[in-house]
């Protein structure tokens, strides 16, 4: 007996979430123009990749409770496949992804509204497909037309989101195993910038942030990635503390910090790494200072990530000592904000850490996936931002299980103000890396590039 695929496991979960007589309907993502004659590089949608493994556009598929799926896919055509390229074909498709049935695309309006008669409930993703809905209502308008003869109209449409949602948010062995291999492509290309940023500097080129992307991108294709899973930011100093920062044309220079975070995305999966290293290849006192501070935060929050914790942990452990840090070397004055507990209640550290310590990592960049306890979800408590005086409603956090996948990136970014030594202005830095939780702790996948300043620092002589 051959082993489903991860792909026909998936669907037979979804069908057995569906109840007997549901349909699931999930189309791919839309090619998308980004001017004349031209598209943007196509990117299949996440839910339905996770589902089929297919990456053409123009695609539906649809499962049903009895555990049956039937693929819509674009047909054969050569003449189109001249200009765009091989297409997979309803014939072939049964016996590449296992579905049972495959239907011409062309066909789709004509064979849904069969597919859906007498169904209890249709189940799709609810906005995030955009205009999927009001083709379900077109589809189900011609169901309604037949009720005449004897159809029964579903009576009911659901969000196939949540299902999808939690199913994605722990990861199979075959996800698990994609990720790493794109956080370890993501790690040469961090060590591959960092070591031509000095050795530009060194040859006394002029280094511009681009310079570092295009080798960011040269070791993401080397690898076999497909594209970076999100705009790389590659910041030279003060613009690491503009937090979406892309990369650009501004000189990298000897003394100030480069912060990058870059990663790719390999067969659907997204890494996501940042470093932050002296662009010459040594750190100066101030910026060293504050580095090792963001690391001490970002392995206090590495030792909280385990199952059985909550998402928040990590990030409650990181901001427990940025914000003494702060305190340590006099960028928050205690005179003024009192002790690491006053830090913490008041948020005095919000002013240069503005950001949370991670989020769910898959095939989306920040992926899908409650941040609540599903359990706890009806527990609601109340409390007042000391910042913005607002009454913020807490639920309980998510806690974490094996196979759940998440980034641990904390940060500090210093804009200059009057009330801050001047060594610090400027500078901004994070680190994040990406870790799979396991039963005892995690396992960070994106250490093939160091953290540590003096490992940082040692590949860059080399
Ligand atoms: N690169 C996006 C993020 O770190 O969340
Ligand atoms: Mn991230
Ligand atoms: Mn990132």
């Amino acid at each position: 007996m051959t082993t489903p695929s991860p792909y026909a496991a998936r669907r037979a979960r979804v069908a057995q979430a569906l109840g007997p007589n549901g349909i699931a309907l999930v189309p791919t993502a839309p090619e998308r123009a980004r001017n004349r004659d031209t598209d943007f590089l196509y990117r299949h949608d996440s839910y339905f990749y996770y589902l089929t493994g297919f990456t053409e556009p123009n695609a539906l598929l649809v499962i049903t409770g009895d555990g049956r799926s039937t693929l819509f896919c674009a047909p054969k055509d050569l003449e189109r496949e001249i200009w765009d390229g091989y297409r997979l074909g309803p014939e072939a498709a049964p016996a590449a992804l296992g579905v049972d049935a495959a239907i011409p695309m062309n066909d789709l309006d004509a064979q849904l509204p069969r597919l859906l008669e007498n169904r209890d409930a249709v189940w799709f993703p609810f906005a995030s497909h955009e205009g999927l809905e009001a083709r379900v209502a077109g589809w189900l308008s011609k169901v309604r037309a037949r009720v005449r003869f004897g159809a029964q109209c579903p009576q009911q449409q659901h969000d196939l989101c949540g299902v999808l949602d939690e199913m994605r948010l722990v990861k199979d062995a075959h996800e698990q195993d994609i990720m790493r291999r794109a956080a370890a492509i993501s790690a040469r290309a961090h060590i591959r910038a960092m070591q031509t940023s000095a050795r530009m500097l060194r040859a006394g080129q002029d280094v511009r942030e681009h310079h570092l992307d295009a080798e960011l991108l040269h070791e993401f294709r080397m690898g076999g990635s497909q594209y970076p899973a999100y705009g790389s930011i590659v910041a030279a100093g003060a613009n690491a503390c503009v937090l979406h920062y892309r990369a650009d044309a501004a000189p990298v220079r000897a003394g100030e910090l480069v912060l990058i975070d870059a990663g790719c995305e390999l067969d659907g999966y997204a890494s996501d790494i940042t470093r932050t290293f002296p662009a010459n290849g040594t750190y100066t006192g101030p910026q060293r200072a504050l580095y090792d501070l963001v690391l001490a935060s970002q392995e206090a929050a590495v030792a909280a990530t385990r199952a059985g914790a909550r998402f928040t942990d990590p990030h409650d452990a990181s901001v427990k000592v940025l914000a003494q840090g702060m305190l340590d070397v006099g960028l928050l004055d205690r005179n003024k904000v009192g002790h690491v507990d006053d830090v913490i209640a008041q948020r005095a550290y919000f002013r240069f850490y503005m950001h949370r310590t991670g989020h769910w990592l898959g095939m989306d960049v920040h992926d899908c996936g409650s941040y609540v306890e599903p359990s706890e979800v009806g527990t609601v408590s109340e409390r007042q931002d000391p910042l913005s005086g607002e009454t913020i409603k807490d639920r309980p956090s998510r806690i974490l299980r094996p196979g759940m996948v998440l980034t641990i990136e904390p940060g500090i970014y210093v804009r200059p103000a009057s009330d801050v030594p001047t060594q610090f202005h400027d500078i901004g830095i994070r680190i994040e890396d990406d870790a799979i939780v396991t039963a005892a702790g995690c396992e960070l996948i994106s250490r093939g590039v160091p953290v540590k300043a003096d490992e940082i620092e040692a590949l860059m002589r080399g």
